[in-house]
């Protein structure tokens, strides 16, 4: 699996999430199966890019190869800027959000906006090519299958991007409207699939090794990405690729050693994030892996009151290490995906 000149691992990718997708959870993606892992967007606002947040999402410190940047934004100018930004600080992969309903950006819908005016889209993609090829940096597009029902247009604006050297289409089977609503579809995926030559990704509810299996067999697709399946489950990865390579599902995993993940995680996180904000944004990790847990709701609320970083870190320890002395090993998740995409209403 290539993008471009960067090969990969496999073809089991995550997927961007603000406020999630950080590199300390990139990092434990990567070391738990996942064979690619995109960062959170990173905003083509220029006056942003100092700030704490940006930064932040700029930090690869120490991250496995590829690192790859997403960028939202509404002006092509700024955006082949942004691009060449990120290109400068590292990135070796440039992913353009039209996946995601971003927030405001220069008082526009960003993100799968873009999906609704297709000439904006692909002069935002043009520009940005343009700005990248000189470094031999790749550039790929995250998209959803259309803005509305009646307007599922990725297709089309998957042919045009390919057509203006993007490297790598994702497809989230949603339209815009959808937002997080129903399910995800494959077959736009799988029609975008069959009109491109380069490599491309079904993405969207995703969360289990069957499901990843049943997804490339109707698409077609040259890789999966997962989002949401993998918050409180980065493993979910490895038991995919077990399952593809095997057709039988790996055992689930000790314990013990989810504890030794979360405290790794956590011990990387409070690198990035310090003291004030590292415990707390820590609280969404723990309590995902929490999840489905017995007595894990009750630490859930318990957790909350604790300050510092060393005091959550022990306490989590010594709640793993009461619950492998009755259960050693993780339960099955029982429908994860409805609790996750609970989760995902952010
Ligand atoms: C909390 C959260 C944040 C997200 N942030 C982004 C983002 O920054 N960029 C993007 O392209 N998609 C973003 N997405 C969309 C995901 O990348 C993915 O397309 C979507 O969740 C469907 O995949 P899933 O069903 O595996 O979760 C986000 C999703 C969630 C749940």
């Amino acid at each position: 699996m290539r993008i471009g000149p960067v090969t990969l691992a496999n073809r089991l990718f995550a997927a961007p999430m603000a406020g999630v997708t950080d590199r300390p959870f990139r990092q434990l993606c990567k070391r738990l199966g996942a064979g690619y892992a995109v960062s959170e967007m990173v905003t083509s606002r220029k006056d942003l890019w100092a700030s704490l947040k940006t930064s932040r999402r700029a930090d690869h410190e120490g991250e496995a190869a590829p690192i790859s940047v997403q960028i939202a934004g509404t002006d092509a100018a700024m955006m082949a800027e942004a691009a060449a930004y990120n290109v400068a600080r590292g990135a070796q992969i440039i992913d353009i959000n039209m996946g995601c309903p971003a927030k405001k950006v220069c008082n526009q819908w960003a993100g799968s906006a873009l999906m609704r005016d297709e000439t904006l889209a692909l002069a935002i993609v043009e520009a940005v090519v343009a700005a990248c090829e000189p470094h031999g940096v790749p550039v790929t597009l995250k998209m959803r299958t259309g803005w509305c029902a009646t307007e599922k247009n990725a297709v089309r604006i998957a042919r045009a991007a390919e057509g203006a050297g993007i490297a790598m289409v994702a497809v989230h089977g949603r339209t815009r409207e959808q937002g997080y609503q129903g399910h995800a579809e494959y077959e736009t995926v799988a029609a975008v699939k069959r009109a491109l030559s380069i490599p491309v990704v079904a993405n969207g509810d995703i969360d289990s090794p069957a499901k990843a299996k049943a997804v490339f067999d109707a698409t077609g697709a040259d890789a999966i990405m997962i989002g949401r399946a993998a918050q409180g489950r980065p493993w979910i990865f490895g038991e995919i690729a077990h399952f593809l390579a095997t057709g039988k599902l790996a055992p689930p995993p000790r314990v013990a050693d989810v504890k030794q993940w979360l405290l790794e995680h956590l011990d990387d996180h409070y690198g990035l994030y310090g003291e004030y904000a590292g415990v707390r944004t820590a609280r969404k990790h723990i309590g995902w892996t929490l999840r489905g847990l017995p007595g894990g709701e009750d630490f859930r609320a318990e957790m909350n009151i604790f300050e510092s970083c060393e005091q959550q870190a022990r306490e989590v320890g010594a709640w793993f290490d009461r619950l492998a002395d009755v259960m050693p090993f993780m339960p099955a998740p029982t429908a994860p995906h409805a609790e996750a995409r609970a989760a995902a209403l952010h």
